[in-house]
């Protein structure tokens, strides 16, 4: 214990023992804090947050992927409290207010062509819920009630909300609850990680394009849509395929009349090096899911944006029952919107994607020598997400067990080192926000390595 009237109030010590006294926080086994630091943060500086002891954290994961141009960004400051002088929030139902509309009409510039309807939640999860029963609800409109499933890829993550959850298939979140949740048909993810020996990514895609066909000539006539994230599969290891899966996937979803639903919500706002993921298979899904960077990082906001065609399945008389039941409390959030406004404005005045791709180029050169590190089964990047797997076997590719958790000893020598790394089990990534310098990518490489050589030993 430590002893409250040597403690200020204020330090590291005197917050971690208040926080663990009363909190439980998302996605810990708190008893790991018997013996792992509690970071209690009182500032952020761009890529840097500052504890209550005055030691420094590159956020190298862009606080859960949320954060584009640094922590307290001025301009995005500026604008939710200007925002927060007029007005904080209203009812989203029979009102609304120009941060929403602006907002709105961005989305509808700059989301891929055919996207021209957005509806608001506020998290990631609630986008995705949206998302599914706007679909289901789209096919019985149209007098399709036997559309009730849906298809997802084998290591996908889209929220940890039930329905969400049920799309997911990381075995971490979704194992435990199970038995409360829908079945959807698992497709095998183009992971080029996981390709044949010999295979390009390309190749790799093309082959599980032809699963999916499989499985949507069996089961395409009950099913709403195929979800998937676009490019990368995020919370399921940083999995990355080719973009010829998203085009050929595309082309399936319009040969067998069910929806693609695009979670871009961890991939969106330039991350994979174009503004949305999609781009890069010249593709426009049905429902694009946003959220995390929309706001900058700053508030909780989602967006699900859609065609003209599902929202005129919904547009009848009143009596008819057709509209589309869904409400949260801060759908359309005042604050949020403002956020997500100035953020969007900065991709318009700064040239963010032109910067990304010089700062991903670094990044590509300094995490190159990990090719060769003993337990380095692969290297792999797309645009601002690089990622590394440790394995116990380079040659056969023979994962560490789970139970020695590697990964949180990369996080801990960060921690004691100054950045804020946190692996997905054993692969080691980076999700750095935009404004991070050359020599911040350094620091950052060079102490993930160092990390690692100890994780491993
Ligand atoms: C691809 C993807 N979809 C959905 C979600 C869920 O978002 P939230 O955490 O805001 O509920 C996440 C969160 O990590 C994600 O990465």
């Amino acid at each position: 214990m430590t002893d409250a009237f040597l403690v200020p109030p204020t330090s590291n010590a005197a917050l971690a023992a208040r926080d663990l006294n009363v909190l439980w926080h998302p996605c810990t086994q708190m008893h790991d804090h018997e013996t792992l630091p509690m970071v209690p943060v009182v500032r952020g500086e761009g890529v840097w947050l500052v504890d209550a002891d005055g030691r420094r954290y590159l956020d190298a994961v862009s606080s859960w992927w949320t954060n584009l141009f640094g922590h307290s960004h001025p301009r995005i400051a500026h604008a939710v409290k200007a925002q927060l002088d007029t007005l904080e929030h209203v009812i989203f139902a029979g009102f609304t207010h120009e941060p929403a509309i602006e907002l709105a009409e961005e989305l509808v510039r700059i989301t891929p062509p055919g996207l021209e309807r957005v509806f608001l939640a506020d998290n990631g999860s609630a986008a995705i819920e949206v998302a599914l029963k706007m679909s289901f609800h789209y096919w019985l409109n149209r007098g399709h009630g036997e559309k009730t499933r849906f298809i997802a890829l084998t290591g996908s993550y889209h929220g940890e909300t039930l329905g969400a959850l049920s799309v997911s298939d990381v075995a971490l979140y979704r194992k435990t609850y199970a038995p409360l949740l829908l079945t959807p048909e698992l497709a095998p993810s183009p992971d080029a990680y996981e390709g044949e020996p010999g295979e390009t990514a390309a190749d790799t895609a093309r082959r599980r394009l032809l699963d999916m066909r499989v499985l949507l000539e069996r089961h395409a006539h009950e099913t709403c849509a195929v979800i998937v994230e676009p490019l990368v599969q995020c919370a399921g290891g940083m999995r990355m395929y080719d973009a010829t899966y998203l085009t050929g996937l595309r082309a399936l979803c319009n040969e067998f009349d069910v929806h693609l639903i695009a979670d871009e919500i961890a991939v969106g706002f330039g991350r994979t090096g174009t503004m949305f993921a999609c781009e890069q298979a010249g593709i426009s899904p049905d429902f694009m899911c946003l959220s995390k960077g929309l706001t900058g990082g700053f508030l909780p906001l989602s967006a699900v944006v859609t065609t003209q065609d599902v929202y005129q399945a919904f547009y009848a008389e009143y009596a008819s029952g057709k509209a589309f039941l869904h409400s949260h409390s801060y759908t359309g959030n005042p604050l949020a919107c403002r956020a997500a406004v100035a953020t969007l404005s900065l991709f318009r005045d700064e040239p963010v994607l032109e910067r990304n791709r010089q700062l991903a180029a670094h990044m590509a050169t300094r995490i190159a020598p990990l090719r060769d590190h003993p337990n380095v089964a692969d290297v792999r990047q797309t645009g601002m997400i690089a990622a590394v797997e440790l394995v116990a076997d380079k040659r056969t590719r023979r994962p560490f067990a789970a139970e020695e958790r590697r990964g949180l000893r990369v996080y801990r020598h960060g921690l004691e080192n100054g950045a804020l790394l946190r692996p997905l089990g054993n692969i080691v990534y980076f999700m750095p926000p935009y404004v991070i310098t050359e020599a911040e990518i350094d620091f950052m490489v060079e102490t993930a390595v160092a990390g690692i050589d100890v994780a491993v030993r």
